[in-house]
């Protein structure tokens, strides 16, 4: 069973800069809420409760004012700075202490999932007790993101990063899970040519172990990138459309809190105080 998750909120966000020299990316809105609660939503409702945050060094007291502790969310935040990013791998490492003796989930502070089916899949995941399991789902352009062959029953078979050759049209979505080994696995990395240690390396350890497993999101779920400004006004719009129309929130932190019990009313009292004034307090209040 994995309790425990990390967000790597951490990144330059060179290529939505201006926007990000004074913010980080993931606390830019995606329509009505900063990009951090999508991750964060993901993590809760795949039931975890204790979650580490890697933020850029110098950026911990702008997420601080958002997401204090986790005391509002019934569950327990803490925070880690990176000094610079090293890639997604360094999540391991700088989180060794936090992990302990643990299985662990990462999901990119910039990934955004959705999905009819999406719950029983993250619950589903989080029983993993050996190895790794990936979550893969077909794209158009492959190329801009670590890929996965797979065959009939759904075995890998082969991995690669940023592929130009086409292998694969099933993108690596930003959402793993690990046994324990991660740790051990994360430092044995030696940094690739762009000089960053690379999360498909460590993915093919447990690959060559035989100890890799594959989900997909199929058609009928999202997989959204927020990685350049075209792509962040695009997952807004999706945001939005979905919530206008349905008139329930995607990723409202404190009503996954409040439907997996782990807070009571009067938190969403305090909530409806702390946000003040707006929509989203507004349908804290209809909760
Ligand atoms: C990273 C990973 C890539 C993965 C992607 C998901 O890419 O290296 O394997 O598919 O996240 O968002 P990057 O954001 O570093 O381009």
């Amino acid at each position: 069973m994995i309790k425990k998750g990390i967000i790597l909120s951490g990144g330059m966000g060179t290529r939505m800069s201006p926007l990000t020299k004074a913010v980080n990316k993931q606390l830019l809105p995606i329509y009505d809420k900063p990009l951090i609660f999508y991750p964060l939503s993901i993590l809760m409702l795949a039931k975890i409760k204790d979650i580490l945050i890697i933020v850029n060094k110098g950026q911990l007291n702008q997420y601080r004012k958002i997401i204090p502790n986790g005391d509002n969310l019934g569950i327990k935040i803490t925070y880690k700075e990176q000094t610079y990013p090293k890639g997604l791998p360094d999540a391991f490492i700088l989180g060794e202490k936090f992990i302990g003796k643990e299985n662990v989930a990462l999901i990119l502070g910039d990934n955004f999932f959705y999905g009819q089916n999406l719950t029983s899949q993250l619950l589903n995941s989080v029983k993993l007790k050996k190895g790794a399991k990936i979550i893969l789902h077909k794209v158009n352009k492959p190329e801009l993101y670590g890929v996965a062959k797979i065959n009939s029953r759904n075995k890998v078979t082969s991995i690669k990063e940023k592929p130009k050759k086409f292998i694969s049209d099933l993108a690596i979505t930003g959402l793993y899970f690990f046994d324990n080994n991660v740790v051990k696995f994360a430092k044995q990395l030696k940094p690739s040519k762009r000089n960053e240690l690379e999360i498909v390396d460590l993915i093919n350890k447990y690959k060559n172990n035989r100890k890799l497993s594959a989900d997909l999101i199929g058609r009928g779920g999202a997989w959204l990138d927020s990685g350049s400004i075209e792509d962040y006004y695009k997952t807004s719009a999706f945001v939005s459309a979905i919530e206008n129309r349905q008139g329930f929130k995607i990723a409202c932190l404190e009503e996954i809190a409040l439907n997996n019990k782990w807070i009571n009313k009067s938190k969403i009292q305090n909530a409806i105080k702390f946000y003040g004034n707006c929509e989203y307090s507004n349908y804290l209040k209809m909760l």
